[in-house]
């Protein structure tokens, strides 16, 4: 198919508040939102549900009216567009194919509307086919949506959408529906055909797994705000908040005491240990609460350190947190450790457990960080 330039999607000071009904409170669904979208970027709204994804989405497709806020398609102000004139296609959860008309004619009927509404019959059938090779459906063109599986149904839904040729292609949750292999399956196939297109997409969902493996970047809202905006790989090694460290992985936090700045780094205390931390929040601020965030990659296991003075010896300074296995999760390329703490159960994973050392259940254990990987944040 041919590909059209990209654009860009920009919102400003976005907000949407839903007026009460029925003598219920208004509802901010959005608000004050500012992001841009780059030309040909996959961007991800991830957050809990109700956070104000699914309205975000809406907005930008024009099926919902901002309350105040501009948004932007390229250069053009869209704000106040009908959907039919912005240049957007969205893909539902739910496939919505029409059960009496075959593969084609579903595909096609995109067609019918719009700049396309005209098309020669030859050159909507030549149209047909280019998309559905696109989505990898070319044998299926004379099936009944019925006689298809939920993944080629949602592949017929994208086809659909992307016939008229979108600047913008909004999918909200559309692999919900699928079970996890195929979901898999089809998250890889729509960034491929994203990227072959060089399409600018804006995708929602509270899938912190599918954020991650299809996005350039990924927004994480919470109670329609805007919590941080990164690549998969900022935010979850560099997450700004608590909230954010934990939607999008596994997560240790450790309350520290004594924070204090120094020559561009943290000193802090985690009960009898000094730490130094390189990787920090910006909103820190010296003597408030905070914790040490640890992924489960970022801990070790080892033998019970009994006396200060013996770990004062191990690693000065690395800082140890005392505790007793409770469960070991085989998983073939890791073991994930469930180990009792007085912070609570923390995960330890250990990659390579073939050639690595595992606790039994009951066994007595510190955990030590890897300082380079852990990250204070405000407590
Ligand atoms: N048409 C509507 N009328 C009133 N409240 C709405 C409407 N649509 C959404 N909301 C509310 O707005 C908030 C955000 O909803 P939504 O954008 O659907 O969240 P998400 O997609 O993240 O689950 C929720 O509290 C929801 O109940
Ligand atoms: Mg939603």
């Amino acid at each position: 198919m041919p590909t059209k330039k990209s654009v860009s999607v920009t919102l400003e000071g976005v907000s949407k508040v839903f007026k009460n009904t029925k003598g219920r409170p208004d509802v901010v669904a959005v608000h004050a939102s500012d992001f841009t979208v780059n030309p040909g970027e996959l961007v991800t709204l991830l957050g809990p549900s109700g956070c104000g994804k699914t309205t975000t989405l809406r907005m930008i497709a024009g099926f919902e009216l901002p309350s105040s806020g501009k948004i932007r398609i390229g250069t053009e102000d869209v704000t106040m567009l009908p959907p039919n004139a912005r240049d957007t296609a969205t893909v539902f959860q739910s496939y919505g194919l029409f059960p009496h008309l075959t593969v084609g004619e579903n595909v096609a009927y995109g067609l019918n509307y719009g700049k396309n509404g005209k098309l020669p019959k030859i050159a909507i059938a030549q149209k047909v086919r280019e998309t559905l090779a696109l989505v990898g459906l070319s044998e299926l063109h004379d099936r009944a949506p019925g006689q298809l599986s939920g993944g080629q149904q949602q592949r017929v839904a994208l086809a659909r959408s992307l016939i008229v040729e979108p600047s913008v292609l909004l999918l909200d949750e559309p692999l919900s529906n699928l079970d996890a292999l195929l979901r898999e399956q089809m998250r890889i196939e729509i960034r491929r055909i994203q990227k072959r297109l060089g399409i600018t997409a804006v995708y929602v969902t509270h899938d912190r797994v599918e954020a991650m493996s299809l996005s350039d970047r990924v927004i994480i809202m919470r109670n329609g705000e805007i919590q941080q905006i990164g690549s998969p790989q900022t935010i979850y090694e560099d997450p700004d908040s608590q909230f954010v460290a934990s939607f999008v992985g596994k997560v240790a936090f450790f309350p520290v005491e004594g924070l204090e700045k120094q020559d561009g780094a943290w000193n802090c205390r985690l009960g009898a240990r000094n730490l130094r931390v390189h990787r920090f929040a910006s909103d820190l601020e010296a003597g408030k609460p905070a914790v040490i965030m640890a992924r489960p990659e970022s801990l070790r296991l080892i033998e019970k350190i009994e006396k200060v003075e013996k770990k004062e010896k191990a690693e000065p300074g690395s800082g140890y947190v005392d505790g007793t296995v409770h469960m070991n999760v085989y998983l073939g390329h890791s073991v994930e450790t469930f180990v009792e703490t007085v912070y609570g159960e923390v995960l330890v994973q250990i990659d390579d457990p073939v050639s690595k050392r595992l606790f039994p259940e009951g066994a007595a254990v510190s955990i030590d960080f890897n300082l380079d990987r852990i990250r204070l944040l405000r407590g």
